[in-house]
């Protein structure tokens, strides 16, 4: 099928695009040493895991059911398997010990969730089945940071502050976990770990025993770190070559695993929401196109963040001859994608193509209204598209 055929509303994930993104982490893997893992909460689509599990060393969870998707589908095409990491607020009493049994690294948001949860961690942790972390909050915000995407913003629940941790790790825990960037160059990660580095020394691993086979200190059994995600590697002007000098240095001073673990970069630019004009209303104000997609349902960042998605061949407003209110058919006043501006007229019927739609937003779609979902299609390397998902009214029904 060709992609001006395909039915509308339409995620369409760009292969091509992928697999480049996929090869400029694996490059950044290979010159490092550090592990790149896919933080499924910003693309899930596991229909691709195949493709990706070839480049990357795992995926990381945001609970149970992501980790039971990378566990079934995170596999190479030769059946080789990658490490599957999850990290929650807080795990419910019964799914942790299938947790243990899927994950290989389990990382707790609280000194009391890791104690809860010991009994059933603790003996296979023992066994050398799982790894665990913790995460802590390096109090670091970064000038540009959202408050929403800002796990450093003051009343975080998001990892344990200095002040709440013991000097030395607890006895078990073999990493630390932090996260604070969002679609971040390399700089605020070079700060944030220099900040870490320092306010939590007594973790790191002394370096006379470093290389040493003798008995580690207890407390000073740390294995590795993960800077978590927010890093916008994929993206062209990214310093990859300063990330790369960082995860060299942690791994020479220390002879810690590094694992980083971005959603957005793996996906970046990767897909599109193809959509249709359905009709053009005037207002008191610039015309609106009616599109049958909608920023509530099926690009809710573009309201939560806010932002104005790209759009093909279009503009900002006013810089065209034809500027246009993008909009949808739900009842939501605020339903607005953003303002745009054209060569030609818009007519109805006109096909409009969002691009950089691969990322938060199948995994945040709802069916408010009763919209339709979007359906999910595939362009491999040669613009051929395959329809791999089409969704319906039970899609809308089943969920209520
Ligand atoms: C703990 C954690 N890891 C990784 C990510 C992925 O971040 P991004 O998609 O911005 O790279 C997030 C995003 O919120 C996160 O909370």
């Amino acid at each position: 099928m060709k992609l001006s055929e395909v039915k509308t509303p339409v995620y369409v994930i760009d292969e091509k695009k992928l697999r480049k993104n996929c090869e400029i982490l694996a490059d950044v893997q290979k010159r490092s040493g550090a592990k790149i893992l896919l933080a499924q909460k910003a693309y899930s689509v596991y229909q691709t895991y195949p493709l990706i599990a070839k480049y990357l060393s795992g995926c990381t969870a945001s609970g149970i059911f992501e980790a039971k998707l990378a566990h079934e589908e995170f596999i190479t095409p030769e059946g080789e398997r990658r490490e599957n990491h999850v990290y929650e607020p807080a795990f419910k009493d019964d799914e942790m010990a299938e947790i243990c049994n899927i994950c290989d690294h389990v990382v707790f948001n609280s000194l009391r969730q890791l104690e809860h949860h010991r009994p059933v961690w603790g003996p296979k942790a023992a066994a050398g089945q799982l790894s665990v972390g913790i995460r802590i909050n390096p109090e670091f915000s970064t000038d540009d940071a959202h408050e929403i995407y800002d796990p450093c913003a003051s009343g975080s629940r998001l990892g344990i502050r200095k002040v709440n941790l013991p000097d030395k790790l607890p006895e078990g825990v073999e990493g630390i976990h932090f996260h604070n960037l969002c679609e971040q160059d390399f700089e605020p990660l070079f700060d944030t770990f220099k900040k870490v580095e320092k306010d939590f020394a007594s973790y790191f691993p002394e370096k006379e025993h470093l290389y040493s086979e003798g008995e580690v200190p207890a407390g000073n059994q740390l294995k590795w770190i993960n800077l978590g995600g927010g890093h916008h590697i994929t993206r062209d002007d990214y310093d990859r070559e300063g990330l790369i000098e960082l995860v060299k240095y942690i791994k020479s001073t220390y002879g810690l695993e590094v694992y980083l673990e971005p959603g957005e970069a793996i996906a970046l630019y990767a897909g599109y929401l193809v959509t249709t004009v359905m009709d053009i209303v005037e207002t008191d104000r610039k015309p609106v196109l009616i599109l049958d997609t909608s920023a509530s349902c099926h690009m809710p960042d573009v309201i939560e963040m806010p932002y104005v998605p790209p759009l093909k061949d279009a503009e900002d407003p006013g810089e065209l001859p034809y500027t246009y209110r993008l909009s949808s058919r739900t009842c939501l006043a605020g339903d607005i994608i953003g303002d745009y501006s054209f060569e030609k007229e818009k007519k109805i019927g006109d096909r409009l193509y969002f691009e950089d739609m691969a990322i938060y937003s199948m995994v945040k779609n709802n069916t408010f209204n009763g919209m339709p979902l979007p359906d999910i299609a595939i362009m491999h390397d040669k613009s051929d598209v395959e329809l791999i998902r089409e969704f319906g009214y039970n899609d809308f029904k089943m969920r209520l």
